[in-house]
């Protein structure tokens, strides 16, 4: 029988996310802190692509996650991505008979498989997601502009930032559902709100229409060391407020009548330049958080599950994958899980509490977002 992931407020836990690796390809500001790459966890204390795909396969089939996404780091460095791609691929929804999510062929439940990447290595592994049924992958972008994309990412705009764009294209081309995301900082990209909009409504409009899922404007989160400082901050009301003029307004409610309760995002319909339209979401954690509807659980690479991304406490879980041991493994997940604050981790001001250094504050490249 299946049991789901409740919560003491009654949210049922559906969403996992799963980081790959700590490691990435780029070394962005607001992610990695200023004092270089933290120290990384020893690929020998990181779970095994089987590992991976037998915790997964317990959740699905036991505890009623119906949305995993893979995360980082950036999930693409991790050397044998292909063999956990493909160790997941039993359970990925499209790559059964039965598309829908919810059952697969035989009555065994499947779960929607995504991922977020910096799209950088996307393109060479674009097959592989195909064949294992990855539907949607959500592309980090912060710039248009190379001589930005060096400074933000400290790696080269020159060579990276084609790249980038090329893989949104080609991902779009595949027929994946694409959504780009762009954390928006005061004085490093916020004047590029418009620029995006346009840029990828013209996208949408020249290549498959409705592929192109949405831009979405993330607000700036504090974590440990990534810069964050309340003037870096713009809030969600700001950004509307710089789109003025370009979202139909009642397409709002339309386009967010069709989601569901649980999603990170406010999205709206873009009006662009001649015909292109694009949806552009907002991602208001900071402002306008979304925690009522929370139905995310992480779990790091090295198998830690943590039940709230400003969450400080850990689970290790790595241990009981590897001795197989499931039930102690649900009585922790669910002991964990009673213990989730409603909002933010428990802190009363995200705005203040958060940044303070602790124990178990790990910079968002060992969280996984
Ligand atoms: P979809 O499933 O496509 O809607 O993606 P998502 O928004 O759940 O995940 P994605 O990895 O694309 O993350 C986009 C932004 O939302 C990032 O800045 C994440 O850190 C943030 N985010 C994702 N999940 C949570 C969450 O549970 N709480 C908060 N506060 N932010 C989150
Ligand atoms: N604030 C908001 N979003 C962030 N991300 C990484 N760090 C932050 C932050 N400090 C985003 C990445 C990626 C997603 C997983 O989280 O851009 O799209
Ligand atoms: Fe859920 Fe925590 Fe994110 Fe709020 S901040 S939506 S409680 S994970």
């Amino acid at each position: 029988v299946m049991r789901p992931i409740t919560d003491s407020f009654g949210r049922v836990h559906n969403y996992l996310r799963l980081s790959l690796t700590e490691r990435c390809n780029l070394r962005c500001q607001y992610c990695m802190p200023a004092t270089g790459v933290p120290n990384l966890a020893p690929s020998a204390e990181c779970l095994t692509a089987s590992e991976i795909a037998a915790l997964a396969e317990h959740l699905v089939r036991q505890r009623g996650i119906r949305k995993l996404r893979l995360t980082g780091g950036e999930p693409l460095v991790r050397k044998d991505v292909e063999q956990v791609l493909d160790a997941l691929a039993p359970l990925s929804a499209a790559s059964s008979t039965n598309a829908a999510v919810g059952t697969g062929s035989g009555g065994s439940p499947v779960v929607a498989l995504s991922m977020t990447t910096n799209a950088v290595l996307l393109e060479r592994h674009l097959p592989t997601l195909q064949r294992c049924g990855m539907r949607s992958v959500n592309i980090s972008l912060d710039t248009l502009r190379p001589e930005r994309f060096t400074i933000l990412t400290r790696r080269s705009g020159e060579i990276f930032l084609p790249r980038v764009l090329r893989a949104i294209r080609r991902a779009v081309q595949a027929g994946l559902d694409v959504k780009v995301n762009c954390v928006v900082m005061r004085g490093i990209n916020d004047d590029e709100l418009l620029d995006f909009c346009e840029y990828f409504a013209s996208m949408e409009t020249v290549l498959r229409p409705g592929r192109l899922q949405a831009v979405r404007f993330i607000e700036f989160m504090p974590f440990s060391g990534n810069g964050w400082e309340s003037n870096r901050f713009v809030p969600y009301a700001e950004m509307l407020q710089r789109l003025r003029g370009r979202f139909e307004p009642e397409s709002r409610e339309q386009v967010q009548r069709s989601l569901d309760p649980h999603d990170t995002t406010k999205y709206w319909a873009y009006r662009g330049d001649g015909d292109s339209a694009l949806r552009v979401g907002f991602i208001t954690s900071m402002s306008n958080h979304f925690c009522a509807g929370c139905n995310r659980l992480r779990v790091t690479a090295t198998g830690h599950l943590r039940t709230c991304l400003f969450g400080r406490t850990e689970y290790g879980l790595r241990h009981l994958i590897q001795r197989g041991d499931w039930q102690e493994l649900d009585a922790v997940i669910d002991a964990a899980v009673a213990r989730k604050a409603f909002a933010h981790g428990g802190a009363r001001d995200p705005l203040r509490d958060l940044p303070r250094r602790t124990e178990n504050d790990r910079p968002m490249t060992a969280i996984g977002g």
